[in-house]
């Protein structure tokens, strides 16, 4: 079963200079009970991506074309307000600032009791399933967490309880969005490893965004590598880590020499910059930059299964 289908999603921002094609043609798939990692350097549609499903892009973005199939609902056709009745018990989402989830003026246990508005239960269950859900996230001295205001714990802590609001109705999907980025190293492997324990618990499926490699190898079982808006290489983490088929991901992984095991906090760096959006420059999206560049490239490359379910959009790649 699939939980979230993308596909040949477009997304355009109106700007001074034209039209700014920051998704063009996306198409993937979050299968049930998988955890699917987006990578790619900023500026490369990632948030467009997120903020286009769940009905949040910019007054000046839209959906040109495409659907976004959640659950057998398309919400590229849904308006916001329909989206947004979705969120929380369905589709849950947790971003890189956990302020953004918690209100500072409400005790932390109302706020776990506000979201169980549609559940049956009484008062003091509804906080015995909140003081479960932060053990879960190993808040010490849970049952009086629930006392406290979210200033009153660590950025860590409040990213865990972030957490576990997020997963406390058990959605279908949970949208995760940089969540460890602010993190410091130690606190981000914790935090991973938190969220795994979680959604093999819970079985939901993850969309998790990240530019940080290490995370998405260890987290992640299955990957999208995004460069300038569309897809370059999709497939299972194993395959794409593995056999790398588009240049870009090559380059990604060839200045990370101890891959999986290496947590580097940056993406490396390739020289060149990304194309001009307004202005998509003929043939492979990735050519001005790629050392592996042919005549051919001058051409928009198909993409190529490299075995079922790895796919590369490159000239280069080839079915095994
Ligand atoms: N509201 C907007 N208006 C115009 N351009 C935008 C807007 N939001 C994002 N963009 C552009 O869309 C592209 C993708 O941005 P974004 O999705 O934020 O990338 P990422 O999250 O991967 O860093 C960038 O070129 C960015 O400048
Ligand atoms: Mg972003």
């Amino acid at each position: 079963m699939t939980v979230l289908a993308i596909e040949n999603l477009n997304v355009v921002f109106a700007t001074e200079g034209g039209d700014l094609h920051a998704l063009r043609d996306v198409s993937f798939k979050v299968p049930e009970q998988r955890i699917v990692g987006i990578v790619g350097e900023s500026g490369c549609g990632k948030s467009t991506l997120i903020n286009a499903i769940l009905g949040l892009l910019a007054e000046n973005g839209r959906i040109a074309s495409g659907s976004i199939s959640f659950e057998g609902e398309d919400l590229a056709h849904l308006d916001d307000k329909a989206i947004q009745d979705l969120r929380g018990p369905r589709l849950s989402t947790v971003f890189q600032d956990p302020m953004g989830a918690l209100n500072p003026v409400i005790s932390v246990g109302r706020q776990m009791r506000n979201i169980q508005y549609r559940s049956d239960l009484a008062r003091a269950e509804k906080d015995a399933r909140s003081i479960d859900m932060l053990r879960q996230v190993r808040i010490p001295d849970a049952a009086q967490a629930l006392k406290r205001y979210p200033h009153e714990f660590s950025g860590g802590m409040k990213q865990r309880i972030a957490i576990a609001m997020a997963l406390m109705m058990e959605p279908a999907l949970l949208i995760a969005d940089e969540p460890t980025t602010a993190l410091d190293a130690t606190l981000e492997v914790t935090t991973i490893e938190l969220l795994k324990d979680l959604q093999a618990e819970i079985g939901c499926s993850v969309l998790f965004i990240s530019h940080h490699l290490g995370v998405i190898a260890e987290l992640c079982d299955d990957v999208v590598v995004m460069y300038a808006g569309e897809v370059v290489e999709r497939g299972s983490t194993r395959q794409v880590f593995g056999n790398p088929s588009h240049p870009y991901t090559a380059r990604l992984l060839d200045c990370d020499p101890a891959r999986q095991s290496e947590r580097t906090r940056q993406l490396p760096t390739i020289p060149g910059e990304l194309p001009d959006l307004r202005r998509r420059p003929e043939g492979c999206i990735f050519a001005a930059r790629c050392d592996r560049r042919m005549d051919v490239c001058a051409a928009i490359p198909p993409d190529i299964e490299v075995v079922p379910g790895h796919v590369a959009r490159c000239f280069l790649a080839e079915s095994q």
